[in-house]
């Protein structure tokens, strides 16, 4: 797969994913958009990739959408159907393989919300977030309004909207909006072990896991137990099920196939 503003490496079931237009901080251009759509899309169903990390060139994550992309103002009507043909939020969101944020920089605007839009986020000390668009006359537009309370609350994120305030990594991290702040030097290191460890693991448990938490998430607590109980039995009549349990009685590292 070769894009245009993404560079995509596989390795060992891992695709790297970087936002490449390092210039421009990485900002949400309309081919980046499109790139971003055809990766998610592509990736779908893609057995070989079994989870995806996703950071930016030089010193962003991602500066949020391209500001000099917004010159004529658009009617109502257009501006829906420009939106519904760069519109790669949809596709990363059903994305099955778990997603990894390496935070290397700024995630402002749409950066953040792309970064939200991930499974888990791990930031670089140097990291700032931040939802900036009411200093732009907009509000967040990628999900930021709607991720960012479940995230941290809804006071929080009130504040942090309204104000369109940046925050520093640390910040972030005691607010739960990451999950770990590392020293910039070791941030693809400490990612790149995260992805291991999850992939070491069996592949549809990993993928069932997700799933349940994901579906859950949106559900009442009865009915997301109901979700996890499906997922479970589904699982518990698999060979990597049989797999795991004779590894630990044998005290050997398992080997599981996906099945
Ligand atoms: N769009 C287009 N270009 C951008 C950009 C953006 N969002 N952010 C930075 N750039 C460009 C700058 O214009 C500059 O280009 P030139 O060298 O050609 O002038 C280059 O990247 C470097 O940026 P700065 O010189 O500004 O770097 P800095 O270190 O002084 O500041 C920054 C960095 C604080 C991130 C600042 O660039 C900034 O505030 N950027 C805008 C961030 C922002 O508000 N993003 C939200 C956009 S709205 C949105 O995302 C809507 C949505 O929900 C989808």
């Amino acid at each position: 797969m070769t894009y245009e503003t993404l560079l995509v490496e596989e390795r060992q079931q891992v695709a790297y994913v970087t936002l490449n237009r390092p210039t421009a901080l990485n900002a949400l251009s309309a081919g980046l958009r499109l790139d971003l759509k055809r990766f998610f899309v592509e990736t779908q169903g893609d057995r070989g990739i079994r989870l995806i990390v996703l950071t930016g060139a030089g010193r962003a994550f991602c500066a949020g959408a391209d500001i000099k992309e917004w010159t004529e103002p658009r009617s109502i009507v257009e501006d829906r159907q420009e939106r519904l043909r760069l519109n790669f939020w949809d596709a990363m969101s059903r994305c099955e393989q778990p997603i990894i944020a390496a935070i290397n920089g700024y995630a402002l605007g749409g950066g953040c919300e792309l970064a939200m839009c991930c499974d888990m986020r791990i930031a670089s000390d140097q990291a700032q977030l931040g939802l900036t668009e009411v200093t732009l006359g907009i509000i967040p537009g990628g999900g930021g309004t709607q991720r960012l309370p479940r995230l941290i609350g809804r006071g929080k994120a009130l504040e942090l909207i309204l104000t369109g305030r940046r925050i520093d990594a640390h910040e972030a991290l005691h607010l739960g909006l990451v999950e770990q702040v590392v020293p910039h030097a070791q941030l693809m290191g400490v990612v790149e072990e995260l992805a291991q460890t999850i992939t070491s693991r069996a592949p549809l448990a990993v993928k069932y896991a997700k799933e349940a938490i994901v579906r859950g998430s949106e559900l009442s607590l009865e009915a997301g137990l109901k979700v996890e109980a499906e997922l479970y039995t589904l699982l518990r009549a698999t060979e990597d099920r049989m797999e795991g349990a004779r590894a630990f009685k044998e005290k050997r590292p398992p080997l599981f196939q996906g099945r």
